[in-house]
């Protein structure tokens, strides 16, 4: 029968083991309590009513980013359980069109997090409730910056990578952030009137 100070030893090989969420922790701050990524995930559903579309019942593509970046940044803040605003929203294409009347199903989630920044991705899916039809309208990836009380960029948690999903992801958001870096660089900041 196993004594007392084995079984202290088998819980504590259980938390160190490889597959313990621990080493996969990655970026943020890491005085802060990482977090997972099903622990920000944000699933927003809304019906599409005509005074978002125009005179043809097709809801205006800008209807569907504001509604994006709605989705992406609560996902954001609810990582950072801070105020986070948008610093970066990458090109957006529609594949198919959103009818008046349907159902808009917005899934978004915590990709990858640098010290103060956080990637999202957000795919958004239309569904003809009557037909049951189910589209995928557009994806989008979008960075945030946490503030704190006086409005300054302020550190995030680290984020826990757990399935080859969220791994991949990470993997991909990285590059895609040091390419988003890389091209603000050559961005000079305007100033003044438009001339
Ligand atoms: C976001 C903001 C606070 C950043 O302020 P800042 O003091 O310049 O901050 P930094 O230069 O230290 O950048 C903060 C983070 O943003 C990231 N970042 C900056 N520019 C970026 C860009 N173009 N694309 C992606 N990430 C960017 C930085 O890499 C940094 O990330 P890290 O801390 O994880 O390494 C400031 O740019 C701002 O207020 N922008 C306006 C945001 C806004 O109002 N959005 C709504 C649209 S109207």
């Amino acid at each position: 029968m196993p004594n007392h100070k084995s079984k202290i030893k088998n819980r504590k090989s259980k938390i160190s083991s490889p597959q313990s969420p621990i080493s996969n922790i990655r970026g943020g701050d890491p005085l802060l309590t990482p977090k997972r990524v099903s622990d920000s995930q944000v699933r927003l559903s809304l019906v599409m009513n005509p005074d978002l579309a125009n005179a043809l019942g097709n809801v205006h593509g800008g209807q569907i980013m504001k509604l994006v970046d709605e989705a992406g940044g609560f996902a954001a803040m609810k990582h950072a359980r801070n105020v986070a605003v948008t610093v970066a929203m990458d090109s957006m294409t529609f594949l198919s069109p959103v009818h008046v009347g349907a159902l808009v199903t917005l899934n978004a989630s915590v990709n990858w997090v640098g010290r103060t920044s956080m990637e999202v991705g957000v795919r958004v899916e239309a569904e003809n409730v009557v037909t049951g039809n189910v589209t995928h309208t557009n994806s989008a990836y979008l960075v945030y910056v946490a503030l704190d009380q006086y409005g300054q960029a302020t550190p995030v948690p680290p984020l826990i990578v757990e399935t080859v999903e969220e791994k991949r992801r990470w993997e991909q958001a990285a590059a895609r952030q040091a390419h988003r870096l890389q091209h603000a660089k050559h961005q000079e900041p305007r100033t003044g009137n438009a001339s």
